[in-house]
């Protein structure tokens, strides 16, 4: 055992870099086809196979019956370069590769990459609307580009799939360009009530948006178990038998069209049936119908919970521990006892989500998807990672499973979503600075230029305050508020809670910094005191909008609360000393909050200047340990 784990270590340390390999002294014991379509696994959806995939692929094939296909194709920031991700069902025979250059006549560039792949479940070739499967991925960047530049590229043609048409991006501004821009700020994004939000971040996209920025929860793909639960009261996700309407939420009427022909209830798609109960696939499904955006401007992602693992958490009647441990289809378990051993090798540990993004983690000394940083224009963005890589996060690593002297938590000991660490821990796992993502950031935080970049904005999945209090919130405080107010963050976004909510200016422990409020729409800046908290979870998911708790109301921290409509947000920055925030409705485009963030005469003398470290380290001791797993629900 020792000889296996030591070779597992070896791999992992030759390998930082590499796309992650899954600890295989977990073994998987649920059922064959670990995510079924109990539902009726005989259906022939759309004439194509279980996955009932309905949204266009990224290059449409040349012929009627190809053998393989482009079917994602999406873009990133690497320092002065763009990263060109794409996705096919088979392997390509060759080095992935990406023809470009400034002139979309003459694409006289050639540059080539590396592809990697996993074991997703099932495997494409299992799959009959194989291509529409993503099982290969591939990775090409482009380096040493121009800033600001529009260039042109193409995805050659490859063992049977065809050649993409000649596409096109535009590479950041340079840093300290003042050119005013506007991103596209999302969280919490599936596919069951997000056509508005698709529909207007389609549109931002085509207008000229920089690019977007989406704060985890991607496409919600472990709710496939939506669709095999009965429906309860107090469960509007559900999969019931004779209804292709969603219990609660907006219930449009793109939602009462009968089913297409082939097609039964299921997730609750806009056409009903159209989100699979396979995880994979609803992966596939989700990243299909982004592409007009994914293809067109950087699509910069971050983890959040639902990116975890197969499932998170069991429903009534523990349907799922039923089926996952049990192998019973639609029945019933007398307690949640999802662990670690119920989802597939390749269902855990952020496994698909590392593979189908790539983020410039390693180019920017942060680790994969997780966390990393990039400048544009007047701001540098900072992703963090909110779940998994600081003491107590709420999705956790075995080191924190572990009782006594034991040195691999037992099978009991573990939970379904127990993720990571990402990066290394140096010290006690229940001491944030002892993590690679905590000096990570403070060297990042630390080397930026104000002079150049003096917005900073950080985002992460989880909220630091809500009016809807959740124990997670003083862990993620505890971890990061210290660092973001030492070192003048300007604001904090985040998702999770599937609303819109602005928060006043807020100092440790939520003072609110009254002073910096200058109006309804207009908070000023304050470095080293406050910082602006946004949470922008309500881009729409089958698990709709959240609702306060009974006994929970609003708190005087909250500025603005829209629990009724879906969207996203559009952060604009105007110059050094003026921030445009505006959420974006789903239904008609329509402003529904707008504020704008600037920065005083004062502040603006004293950058480049470090902080009084009074505001540095946060005081409060992190509580004990939860006695319970964390469930959220969003
Ligand atoms: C699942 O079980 C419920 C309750 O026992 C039953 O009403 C329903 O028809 C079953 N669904 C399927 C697809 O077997
Ligand atoms: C090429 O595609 C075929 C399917 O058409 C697949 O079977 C084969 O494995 C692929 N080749 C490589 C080298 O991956
Ligand atoms: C299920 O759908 C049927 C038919 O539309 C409807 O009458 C029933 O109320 C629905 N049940 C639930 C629990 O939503
Ligand atoms: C993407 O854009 C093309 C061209 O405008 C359109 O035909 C297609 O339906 C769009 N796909 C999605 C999923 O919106
Ligand atoms: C979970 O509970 C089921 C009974 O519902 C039991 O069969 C199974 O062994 C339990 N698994 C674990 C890991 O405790
Ligand atoms: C998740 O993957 C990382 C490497 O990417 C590994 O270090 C870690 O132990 C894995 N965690 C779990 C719970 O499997
Ligand atoms: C907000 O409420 C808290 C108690 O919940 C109170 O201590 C604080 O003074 C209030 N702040 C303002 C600015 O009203
Ligand atoms: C920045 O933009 C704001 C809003 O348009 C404007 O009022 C302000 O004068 C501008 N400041 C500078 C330094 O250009
Ligand atoms: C924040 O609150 C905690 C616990 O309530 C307290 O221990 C700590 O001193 C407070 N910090 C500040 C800066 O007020
Ligand atoms: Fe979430």
């Amino acid at each position: 055992m020792k000889a296996t784990t030591a070779a597992l270590l070896l791999a992992f340390f030759a390998a930082v870099d590499a796309r992650p390999a899954v600890d295989t002294r977990y073994p998987y014991k649920g059922p064959a086809v670990p995510i079924g379509d109990w539902v009726d696994n005989t259906i022939n959806g759309n004439g194509k196979g279980f996955p009932r995939l309905v949204e266009p692929p990224a290059v449409k094939p040349a012929t009627s019956h190809p053998t393989n296909n482009v079917n994602v194709i999406s873009l990133s920031y690497l320092p002065e370069g763009i990263h060109i991700h794409y996705q096919t069902p088979f392997g390509l025979g060759e080095a992935p590769s990406v023809k470009w250059g400034t002139n979309p006549r003459h694409l006289n560039k050639h540059t080539s990459g590396h592809s990697h792949t996993y074991d997703r479940t099932p495997s494409c070739s299992q799959i009959k609307a194989i291509t529409q499967c993503s099982q290969f991925f591939h990775e090409v960047s482009l380096d040493h580009l121009e800033s600001g530049t529009t260039y042109y590229y193409q995805i050659p043609a490859a063992n049977g799939t065809t050649q993409s048409e000649v596409l096109s991006f535009k590479t950041a501004q340079k840093a300290g360009d003042p050119k005013e821009f506007t991103v596209a700020v999302l969280n919490d994004m599936g596919y069951t009530n997000a056509q508005g939000t698709h529909k207007y971040l389609t549109q931002a996209a085509n207008e000229g948006a920089a690019f977007a920025w989406h704060g985890g929860d991607i496409s919600y793909a472990d709710d496939w178990s939506s669709g095999i639960m009965p429906c309860e009261d107090d469960w509007p996700v559900c999969y019931n038998g004779t209804s292709s309407e969603l219990p609660g939420g907006v219930i449009t009427n793109q939602y009462k069209k009968p089913l297409p022909k082939g097609e039964v209830p299921d997730q609750g798609g806009p056409q009903g049936g159209d989100m699979s109960s396979l995880y994979e696939s609803n992966w596939d499904l989700w990243q299909q119908w982004v592409g007009n955006v994914t293809k067109k401007i950087p699509y910069m992602v971050l983890p959040g919970n639902h990116e975890a693992a197969c499932a998170e958490f069991d429903g009534p009647g523990n349907v799922l521990t039923a089926y996952l441990n049990d192998d019973i289809a639609n029945g019933t378990a007398p307690k949640d006892n999802l662990t670690y051993y119920s989802c597939p090798p390749s269902q855990r540990n952020f496994t698909a989500f590392q593979h189908r993004f790539y983020m410039p983690g390693a180019e920017t000394g942060g680790v994969g998807n997780f966390w990393y940083s990039f400048d544009y224009g007047l701001a540098h963005f900072v992703s963090i990672d909110g779940e998994t890589d600081f003491a107590y996060s709420p999705e956790w690593s075995f080191a924190e499973d572990v009782s006594g002297d034991e040195t691999m938590p037992t099978e009991s000991e573990t939970f379904i979503t127990d993720s990571g660490p990402f990066g290394a821990v140096e010290g006690s796992v229940k001491d944030t600075k002892s993590y690679a993502q905590y000096k990570w950031l403070k060297k990042d935080l630390a080397s930026v230029d104000r002079k150049k970049t003096p917005w900073v904005i950080v985002m992460s999945h989880r909220p630091m305050y809500s009016s809807a209090y959740s124990s997670y919130m003083k862990d993620i405080r505890a971890a990061f508020e210290g660092l973001l107010l030492e070192y003048g963050v300007d604001a904090y976004i985040s998702g999770h809670i599937h609303w819109y909510e602005r928060l006043y200016p807020l100092g440790t422990n939520g003072t609110i910094d009254t002073a910096s409020i200058v109006n309804k729409n207009t908070y000023h800046t304050n470095a080293g005191t406050s910082m602006t908290h946004i949470i922008n979870g309500m881009a729409g998911n089958i698990e709709s909008h959240s609702e306060f708790s009974s006994g929970e109301g609003l708190t005087n921290i909250t500025a603005v609360l829209n629990t009724k409509e879906y969207g996203f947000s559009k952060m604009t920055v105007v110059n050094s000393t003026a921030l445009k925030w505006e959420y974006v409705r789903g239904n008609d485009g329509s402003a529904g909050d707008s504020l704008w963030l600037i920065k005083p005469d004062s502040e603006c003398k004293s950058h480049g200047k470090k902080p009084s470290p009074h505001h540095g380290e946060h005081g409060g001791k992190p509580s004990p340990h939860h006695g319970e797993k964390s469930h959220p629900v969003v």
